[in-house]
């Protein structure tokens, strides 16, 4: 899945730190789970139950489609019914303008072409489509939201068509949606986060048509794949709320993840396309990366730069309360919400018995540099920190 921050790629070394510290667990958490690379492979390499949480509803909904499944599922039991319960919906739209994958998807190099292209795309979406639906009725939010700006309008009425007739079987229901959310992050036009769209301008118009020409189906198909194929040893849970509620499922000597996030904009503004795919309601938005109203994005105190030191004092005392081992991620040097990994072992040191500090060199986003300024990628310093009670 396209994930700023996440730490697959990190898994190599801190997968068998993990393993490690956690060989005395009962359960394992990842409160702040994100892309949920982490939740998925302890579900696979330990044979406890791994806890997976985080504010926003598409990253809980990644981890379940894993960690609470015991078996593999084969994929054409879930793809070759659900695709057809959404072609039903969507070519009922499409047999309306025959032409669709010529004037929706067109295969156009030429900038003031694409652009042109884009807003009748837009036009599409603001003038004829609400009359469709009026028609046909169902839920619409990815067409509503995102059609000509993430996504073809083509893209939005498969992938809401997708999100409506997800399969009813929960571990199937959990395995499309994931599958869903990953095709969604790998076919949308924007950079690998989803705060904004690629605008019609000269140099970024062809990443629009790049995107919009993907096949969301195929996308799809391989992420059921990919998902079903994997499983956990023991059935795990998934929640979505606050770190609190993940860690109060916890014992004493149970081993915790911590990945809170570095970035002083909260992440509810990269991933908003995400999850209102996840949560499949239609919204108002507004803006260029057509966002929902702040009231309605989860925000954390660890992305205010006000109350990021006191965020990571209150999560340290609440692990150390409990007597968990908790190994933490974070760059060493001073992020932007103002944290570094030294703030976390200066306040670890007065809670926890024992601190040990480990470095590894990664590259992270910056959030949309723009090559100029800033580059979208750089190379730090990570630290992986274990606190043991
Ligand atoms: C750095 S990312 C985690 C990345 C993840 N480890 C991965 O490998 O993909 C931080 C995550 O913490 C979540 N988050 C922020 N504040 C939170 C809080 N108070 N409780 C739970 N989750 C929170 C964000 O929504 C975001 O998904």
């Amino acid at each position: 899945m396209k994930y700023m921050g996440h730490k697959g790629k990190m898994l190599p070394v801190l997968g068998e730190i993990l393993l490690h510290e956690g060989r005395n667990a009962s359960q394992f958490a990842d409160p702040f789970c994100g892309s949920a690379a982490v939740s998925w492979y302890m579900a696979q390499h330990t044979q406890r139950p791994v806890v997976a949480g985080d504010l926003q509803h598409y990253a809980t909904a990644r981890a379940a489609a894993v960690i609470t499944r015991q078996y593999a599922i084969r994929s054409e039991k879930i793809i070759i019914p659900w695709f057809q319960r959404a072609r039903l919906i969507a070519d009922q739209i499409f047999d309306c303008f025959p032409n669709h994958f010529e004037s929706l998807q067109p295969e156009l190099k030429n900038f003031e072409k694409i652009q042109v292209e884009v807003h009748r795309s837009r036009k599409f979406s603001e003038q004829i489509f609400p009359d469709i639906i009026k028609k046909i009725g169902g839920i619409w939010p990815t067409s509503k939201a995102y059609s000509g700006y993430y996504y073809s309008p083509a893209q939005a009425i498969i992938i809401d068509a997708l999100r409506q007739t997800l399969p009813e079987e929960a571990d199937y229901r959990n395995i499309a949606l994931a599958a869903l959310i990953e095709a969604a992050s790998k076919c949308a036009a924007a950079p690998g986060h989803t705060a904004q769209p690629f605008q019609p301008t000269e140099s970024a118009a062809r990443y629009i048509f790049e995107a919009w020409k993907k096949d969301i189906y195929y996308y799809v198909e391989k992420a059921v794949k990919e998902i079903s194929a994997i499983h956990a040893s023991a059935v795990g849970k998934a929640i979505t709320g606050d770190y609190r509620e993940t860690i109060a499922e916890l014992s004493e000597g149970d081993l915790v993840f911590a990945d809170p996030p570095y970035s002083g904009v909260h992440y509810s503004r990269f991933y908003h396309v995400l999850e209102t795919i996840s949560n499949g309601l239609e919204i108002d938005v507004s803006g260029r990366g057509r966002y929902p109203d702040v009231q309605y994005r989860p925000v954390s105190s660890f992305s205010r730069k006000s109350e990021s030191l006191c965020a990571a004092k209150d999560f340290l005392a609440i692990c150390a309360s409990k007597k968990l081992k908790v190994v933490l991620t974070f760059p060493a040097s001073k992020s932007s919400n103002g944290l570094s990994a030294d703030d976390f072992i200066f306040i670890g040191k007065k809670l926890f018995s024992s601190v040990a500090l480990e470095e590894v060199k990664t590259n992270f986003s910056t959030l949309g540099g723009n090559k100029i300024h800033r580059n979208p990628r750089e190379f730090c310093q990570e630290a992986i920190i274990t606190f043991r009670p």
